[in-house]
């Protein structure tokens, strides 16, 4: 506890100093920079090889701190209070007079705002005068990190602090719904959209493929940088082989996702599973089918688009 409370503390300081330093959360962790700075934004971009147009989510407290800079309206409500804190991203529009960093935003009127759960974080924004900047914590277009170690393996030691939270609860980054004209779902993720749609009685539709407003929808994403097969029944030989529910028979090329096909401690698992089999210098991977309901369909979201390279 004390550990906790010095290391917040150590936090805070680096990020009043327009330092850029990973969180944890939830989904994933975050390279977090404060929101308000053009200085300490720029670091993330420079820090992940990020292109200065891709826009990043912005991390709030709570409804008060959000309405400084963003206008909400009665739909938003009802969500955040249904979903807030918690794996879910608004694209919302940006007040005339809100501080956010032109960095964050591409320019535009809109920005991506969330909440996160993770206690730790939730202590570090109350603590702070502005918002957190935070995509995830890795070079662009690999995979998300889910524990401090994961964090080290992507930056070494360009990243200056990292705030350990254990390890991320959900695993996968959160679901983006934008609120500008139509709702619709930018990106699979942490909640299941059918569960929003079914919460808002409306029918939000995922955004066509083609449509890419959002590079995490780009083809290529969350890549382990290794050959993936999908729906996989038999394994290659030196293939390793990631399967949602742990068989009798054992090989060492085998990865469970989860004992008995539970999809949520797949989701959490996925990323660590990639990274353990890049570790161990495969060539090839292959997985097993995963059932596209509740967060399998945004499991599957990532494996096509991780199978792409
Ligand atoms: O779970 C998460 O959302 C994690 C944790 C750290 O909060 N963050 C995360 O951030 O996944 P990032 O930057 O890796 O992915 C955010 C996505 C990007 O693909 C970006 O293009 C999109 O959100 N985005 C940001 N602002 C946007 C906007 N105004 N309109 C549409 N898309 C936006
Ligand atoms: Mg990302």
């Amino acid at each position: 506890m004390k550990k906790n409370l010095s290391n917040i503390k150590k936090a805070i300081n680096y990020l009043n100093n327009d330092d850029c330093i990973a969180i944890p959360t939830e989904t994933v962790y975050g390279l977090a920079a404060n929101a308000y700075s053009n200085k300490a934004t720029s670091k993330i971009f420079k820090l992940k090889n990020r292109s200065k147009k891709n826009p990043l989510i912005v991390h709030y407290y709570n409804l008060k701190f959000l309405k400084k800079d963003c206008l909400i309206n009665k739909q938003f409500l009802k969500l955040y209070k249904k979903y807030c804190p918690g794996p879910i991203s608004f694209v919302l529009n940006l007040k005339k007079d809100s501080l956010i960093s032109k960095n964050v935003t591409n320019k535009k009127d809109t920005v991506a705002i969330r909440f996160p759960k993770h206690s730790l974080t939730r202590k570090l924004l109350k603590n702070l005068k502005f918002p957190i900047a935070a995509p995830s914590a890795n070079i662009s277009s690999r995979i998300s990190p889910v524990s401090k170690e994961d964090v080290k393996d992507e930056f070494g030691k360009k990243i200056k602090f990292i705030l350990d939270g254990g390890r991320s609860k959900i695993g996968l980054e959160s679901t983006i719904l934008s609120l500008i004209k139509k709702p619709q779902i930018l990106r699979l993720g942490g909640i299941d959209k059918n569960k929003i749609n079914k919460f808002l009685k409306i029918n939000i539709k995922k955004n066509k493929k083609n449509n890419i407003t959002v590079p995490g929808q780009a083809k290529i994403h969350y890549s382990p940088q290794i050959p993936i097969r999908l729906n996989v029944k038999q394994p290659r030989q030196n293939e390793a082989f990631i399967l949602i529910k742990k068989r009798k028979l054992y090989d060492k090329n085998f990865f469970y996702l989860s004992k008995n096909k539970n999809l949520k401690e797949a989701a959490k698992n996925l990323y660590k599973t990639f990274r353990k089999i890049k570790k161990k210098k495969y060539r090839f991977i292959a997985i097993e089918k995963i059932p596209n309901r509740g967060i399998g369909e945004a499991i599957n979201d990532r494996l096509m688009r991780a199978s792409k390279f």
